[in-house]
């Protein structure tokens, strides 16, 4: 259940350029936060900006009550948000429907507490695919998915620009996670596109797929999905405004599971889709 809570800031680091992450000290969201999910948070101490921020949860330790978010600053919310060291941070959340395990067209059957269990009579792989600040949310899925029974069919697929903007590669590695690797530069690793190396992994058989990265990396995936007639889910990273399905900022375009076209909210019924649904 989601609340608006008044967190403390238990750290602020700057783990590659233009990258922070924030440690919030956070108990109840720790024991409530589900892969996938995101806090809508006030980054101002005023009333500029007006509208808070999504940032997905990035990290979790139910253990300490730390949630960690990880973000990019290219604005002047995220920019303030870097600049915080310390007090209390005004967030709402958990918020939004994360991440599921096989259970089909997540944004009719999930309820927010998505079963990450591993739980599959498919016993192909498991590809998690994260392009730039896209990782973020995937190191929370791949947290989850390294205590489960699945966690030695996991293949994760990181990309970004360059090497120094690589993100979580030693986080999932910590995980024991083997991290394939590309750069758009040839910086590091493959020297391409993550989704030329998911081209790749789909060859072999696999089960499920999810990803997050910027909309075209997450077209391609759910176009490659299509052709490889695998499942997946994709996050979408919309525009938000109120981030509790009142103000129809963040619509986008889905298909029904009967073909017809309609529109959903990324903060309520989002913002993970079935790959199949998205309409690019
Ligand atoms: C559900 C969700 C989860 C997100 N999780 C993360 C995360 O974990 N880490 C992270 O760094 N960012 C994340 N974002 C994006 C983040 O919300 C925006 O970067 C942030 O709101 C920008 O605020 P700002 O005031 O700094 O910039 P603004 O001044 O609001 O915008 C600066 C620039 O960023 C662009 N921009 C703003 N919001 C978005 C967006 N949603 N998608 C694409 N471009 C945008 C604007 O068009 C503009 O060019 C998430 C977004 C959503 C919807
Ligand atoms: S942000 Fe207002 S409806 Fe989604």
């Amino acid at each position: 259940m989601s609340q608006l809570i008044q967190v403390e800031i238990a750290g602020n680091s700057s783990p590659a350029p233009n990258i922070y992450v924030l440690e919030l000290f956070a108990p109840t969201l720790a024991a409530n936060a589900k892969p996938g999910q995101f806090l809508h948070i006030r980054c101002a101490e005023g009333t500029d900006p007006l509208l808070r921020r999504p940032v997905s949860i990035h990290a979790v330790n139910r253990g300490t009550g730390s949630v960690r978010i990880m973000f990019q600053v290219v604005g002047q919310g995220t920019e303030m948000l870097a600049r915080r060291q310390d007090g209390l941070l005004d967030v709402i959340g958990p918020l939004g429907r994360g991440f599921t395990w096989g259970q089909g067209h997540p944004s009719h059957t999930n309820t927010g507490s998505a079963a990450v269990d591993g739980s599959t009579t498919n016993p192909g792989g498991i590809i998690v695919v994260g392009g730039g600040i896209g990782a973020a949310p995937l190191f929370f899925l791949l947290q989850e998915l390294a205590v489960t029974s699945a966690a030695p069919r996991v293949k994760v697929l990181l990309g970004a620009r360059s090497a120094d903007q690589l993100l979580t590669v030693e986080l999932a590695a910590t995980l024991g996670f083997k991290v394939q690797i590309a750069t758009d530069d040839g910086s590091a690793g493959f020297h391409g596109l993550v989704t030329d190396l998911l081209a790749e992994e789909l060859r072999q058989k696999t089960a499920h797929v999810y990803a997050c990265g910027p909309a075209p990396m997450l077209k391609a995936v759910c176009t490659l999905l299509g052709q490889a007639k695998v499942p997946g889910e994709v996050s979408l990273e919309e525009r938000m405004a109120c981030g509790v399905g009142a103000c129809l900022s963040c619509v986008c375009r889905v298909r029904e599971p009967g073909g017809e076209e309609n529109y959903q909210r990324a903060c309520v019924d989002g913002p993970v889709f079935s790959a199949a649904e998205v309409v690019w």
